[in-house]
């Protein structure tokens, strides 16, 4: 098992990877607390696989679980969804000396994590990922959020977990095309800060707990230094500005993971075009982003993408920020008018 501990500002804590440590978290988990009530809250398809035995360590731990599970995919991070898991919380009574534990992958993760600190101004979470995005990214760092119809996570919260348990096993249930979304995740840190990931993602489940917790270990070194996302924790979001548009523009039908390949490779050529990239990192970007199976094009217009661009949170007022990539490994951030932003969308898009 590694441990790599998250000392943020708000909060410190462990983050334990581990093979079979899904049947262990009775145990994990009550060495951040005594016995108490607990919710699991989680989507009706990892429900079926492994609800049931969480639950079961858990009571053996002398925890006493109850579960809401709501119907999986982005279309259930809404605030209707969180409210209903509010009064599922009042109904039950769980107190401010209980707990959740959000089971499952970034939804499960958002929307848990939202409720956790909003239910009695704030009530322990554990993190509990099963798909590889989950693992590599949305369970660590503290933001929760549920979509609004305007846009994208524009209802949320920073709060850090109490403890994050990985247990790689239980990737071997995930489709394959869900994997890669959480490959899109991995590869953005190899764009962002260490290239050598690049070499890791020909064959990602050799070392899939060292490829976890490398992925993890940069995030928390970011977020220990920026954890309310004023500054360098943007570099987190290479990729994302453009990929949020693109999910919005298909109703959420294109997946978080390959909105952000394809928002990644239209950074990427943006920059090349614009003189603030090169044709070398857009190259490469592509290749690595092929071979692990997602998508690099979208049928989106920059008008249809750039509207829904403007209701991003990563805007104030007239000016927003893009993660640049300026060259293979490496990316930097750049406050810019709207106007030039799109410009970016533009020239990313025109694929001459
Ligand atoms: P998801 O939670 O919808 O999971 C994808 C699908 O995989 C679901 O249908 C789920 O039922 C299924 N699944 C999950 N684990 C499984 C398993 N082990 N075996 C079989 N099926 C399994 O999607 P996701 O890609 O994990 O997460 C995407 C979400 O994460 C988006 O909403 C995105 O905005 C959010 N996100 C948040 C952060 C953050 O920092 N909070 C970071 C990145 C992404
Ligand atoms: N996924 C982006 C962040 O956590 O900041």
């Amino acid at each position: 098992m590694q441990t790599v501990t998250v000392k943020a500002e708000s909060r410190t804590y462990d983050v334990l990877i581990g093979k079979g440590l899904l049947d262990r978290a009775g145990e994990l988990v009550s060495e951040v607390s005594g016995p108490c009530r607990v919710c699991v809250i989680t989507d009706e398809t990892v429900e079926t696989l492994y609800a049931a035995a969480l639950e079961e360590s858990l009571k053996k731990a002398g925890f006493d679980p109850v579960r809401f599970a709501f119907p999986p995919g982005e279309t259930s991070k809404n605030p209707e969804q969180l409210i209903r898991i509010l009064r599922f919380l009042a109904e039950e009574k769980l107190t401010r000396s209980d707990m959740i534990i959000a089971l499952g992958g970034g939804v499960a993760g958002d929307l848990a994590g939202l409720t956790a600190s909003l239910y009695l101004r704030g009530v322990k979470l554990i993190q509990i990922p099963t798909t590889l995005l989950a693992m590599v990214d949305s369970s660590v760092g503290g933001k929760t959020a549920v979509d609004l119809p305007e846009g994208k996570n524009l209802m949320g919260s920073f709060y850090q977990p109490h403890r994050v348990i990985c247990d790689p096993e239980v990737l071997a249930t995930l489709p394959e095309d869900i994997f890669a979304d959480g490959c899109a995740e991995v590869i953005k840190y190899g764009q962002i800060c260490r290239m050598e990931i690049f070499d890791w993602m020909k064959d990602p489940k050799a070392r899939m707990e060292e490829l976890i917790s490398e992925c993890i270990r940069i995030k928390r070194d970011i977020v220990q230094r920026d954890e309310k996302d004023t500054g360098e924790r943007q570099l987190l979001n290479f990729g994302h500005t453009f990929g949020h548009g693109i999910e919005k523009c298909s109703g959420y039908e294109i997946s978080h993971g390959k909105a952000v390949a394809i928002g990644m490779v239209l950074m990427a050529r943006g920059a090349a075009r614009m003189g603030t990239g090169t044709e070398e990192c857009l190259h490469t970007l592509v290749r690595v982003i092929e071979r692990a199976g997602l998508p690099t094009e979208t049928g989106f217009t920059a008008e249809e993408i750039f509207g829904a661009v403007l209701s991003d949170k990563k805007r104030a007022g007239d000016f927003i920020t893009l993660v640049i990539p300026d060259h293979t490994g490496h990316c930097r951030l750049e406050r810019m008018p709207v106007e030039t932003a799109k410009q970016y969308l533009i020239r990313g898009l025109d694929r001459r």
